[in-house]
């Protein structure tokens, strides 16, 4: 069908194509397409007309504030959208003949971005220009490029995607697009057209990346070319319509000295964790969803000596290390066929025999918990991982509950033993309400007493400094004044702490 021919069937009533042409004035040329009604564009079109053909059907989202604004108005009728409607209608008319022509070409892996940005605009140029309308050249090179955008590109999302305030993008069915900017989540006006829209970009972005997403395989965990984890998750598991969470990858992670800025470390902290770091000690990152785990334990292997073999184990690759020597490994998801997978288990477990100076875990969610503390207790220490729990105390209960998933059947004494001598330190991250991340303990496992593991805070967030007028909390991490055992190691590796890390009265270990 042509072009002009859709659009007739889209709306028989609008269609004024040299209005198209030229948005800003009245048109003057012959319409290409019947308009039962004659109306110009911009006025009301008589009660009359309003045939079925002409009543309101359901629109593409972005439309549906005037929608609802015509049937709220069934004396004037309903009146007849300014000539960027007819314009976003050929759009869309254009986009649909487009996927027809290319189909699943579109979200070829194997095509290079420029190259298949080089098949759209030619076919693009076929699609409009085996149609009857008259588009000067400028607009239809206009046009195309709009279509091309919205073809390729990330549709309503582009934008967030390319802004570098925005770190995360959660999309929840096609008229609900949350992001989070500057630490505050917020919901945005950002709406796809339907939820055919949006299961086209979800499928354009899977796709792209070598995965498939459909009602046989409707959750797909990826990350993208350029670093950035999606999640997507299609009905009919997804009750509301699609679902897709992107966590956009920083190119330039934050460094310790970011840390300071945003108030999640102290310099004094930062200076006890490098020690900690050097000093070979195990340390967990504790933390609920999003509040900033991987970021710290990125920068907390950044404390890592460049002599040492490192190896990192991640379900998607997100450390970013500077070091060299580095061996990266991710796990795999198991194929269509249920084959093929390689966990985390099995990675901690292989790289115990690659000669690693420090194993990082990107997160322990699972029997290679085990694995992990009992690498730690037998000469690999200085292994730093994350974990998901509310408070150091919470971590220690929920590790020991992962080291009962990897069914071994250990007695509960035993595992609290491994942990305890596996785990020298919890730092303990938080999103507070004012939408700020920042480490709100740091603790050292000092080791069981009966059947508990003894923890001792090294540093606390002070909450008791209230909150300032703009809701931010004025407290930080403050010493509690105990120094952690574990800073006699700092003394004998020679390792020197300035005075203030504990507090005026404390001066650490110095030599
Ligand atoms: N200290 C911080 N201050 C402000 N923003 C931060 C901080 N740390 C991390 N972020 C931002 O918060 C988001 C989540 O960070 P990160 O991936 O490190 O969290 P996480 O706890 O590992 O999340 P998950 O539970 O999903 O693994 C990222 O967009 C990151 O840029
Ligand atoms: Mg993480």
């Amino acid at each position: 069908m042509k072009l002009s021919e859709r659009l007739a069937v889209a709306n028989p009533a609008r269609v004024t194509l040299p209005g198209v042409a030229d948005p800003g004035s009245a048109p003057t040329g012959p319409s290409t397409a019947s308009v039962p009604t004659a109306a110009p564009l911009g006025e009301p079109v008589p009660e009359a007309a309003a045939t079925p053909e002409t009543a309101p059907r359901p629109t593409p989202a972005g439309s549906g504030r005037s929608l609802s604004a015509r049937t709220s108005t069934p004396v004037a009728g309903p009146p007849v959208k300014p000539h960027g409607d007819a314009l976003a209608r050929l759009k869309d008319t254009a986009a649909s003949a487009l996927f027809e022509r290319l189909g699943t070409r579109l979200n070829d892996p194997s095509l290079s971005e420029e190259k298949l940005h080089t098949i759209v605009r030619s076919e693009l140029n076929h699609v409009v220009e085996e149609q009857d309308v008259p588009l000067t050249a400028e607009q239809q090179q206009r046009l195309i490029s709009d279509v091309q955008d919205d073809v390729l590109g990330h549709g309503p999302l582009q934008r967030f995607l390319d802004d570098p305030a925005v770190t995360e993008i959660m999309v929840n069915g096609p008229d609900q697009v949350y992001v989070e900017q500057s630490g505050m989540l917020q919901r945005s006006d950002a709406r796809f057209k339907s939820e055919e829209h949006l299961r086209r970009i979800i499928e354009r972005i899977v796709f792209r990346v070598g995965r498939r997403i459909d009602e046989s395989s409707p959750l797909v965990d990826a990350r993208l070319a350029d670093g950035s984890r999606v999640n997507a998750v299609v009905p009919p598991l997804a009750f509301n319509g699609s679902s897709l969470t992107i966590r956009k990858f920083s190119r330039d992670p934050f460094k310790v000295h970011d840390l300071i800025r945003f108030g999640t470390l102290t310099p004094d902290m930062a200076e006890l964790l490098r020690a900690c770091v050097e000093a070979r000690l195990n340390i967990i990152v504790s933390g609920g969803t999003g509040t900033g785990k991987t970021t710290l334990l990125n920068v907390l292997s950044s404390f890592i000596p460049e002599s040492e073999r490192i190896v990192t184990i991640e379900d998607a690759v997100e450390l970013q290390l500077q070091q060299d020597h580095v061996v990266r490994l991710e796990s795999r998801p198991p194929n269509v066929e249920g084959k093929g997978e390689v966990g985390i288990r099995e990675l901690v477990r292989n790289s115990l025999r690659m000669r690693p100076d420090r194993i990082v875990v990107g997160e322990v969610r699972g029997g290679e918990t085990l694995d992990m503390l009992q690498a730690m207790n037998t000469g690999h220490d200085g292994s730093l991982s994350t974990v998901h729990a509310n408070s150091p105390r919470d971590a220690i209960a929920r590790l020991e509950t992962l080291v009962l998933m990897a069914g071994m059947d250990l007695p509960l004494r035993a595992v609290r033993e491994q942990i305890a001598s596996a785990v020298d330190v919890v730092v303990q991250l938080t999103r507070l309400k004012d939408g700020t991340r920042r480490v709100t303990a740091v603790t050292e496992v000092q080791g069981m007493e009966g059947q508990t593991v003894t923890l001792q805070d090294a540093f606390l967030f002070d909450y008791a400094a209230g909150v300032d007028g703009a809701g931010r909390f004025r407290g930080t991490p403050v010493a509690t004044g105990v120094r952690p055992r574990f800073t006699d190691r700092f003394a004998e590796l020679g390792i020197t702490l300035s005075p203030s890390v504990f507090g005026a009265t404390e001066t650490g270990a110095r030599r």
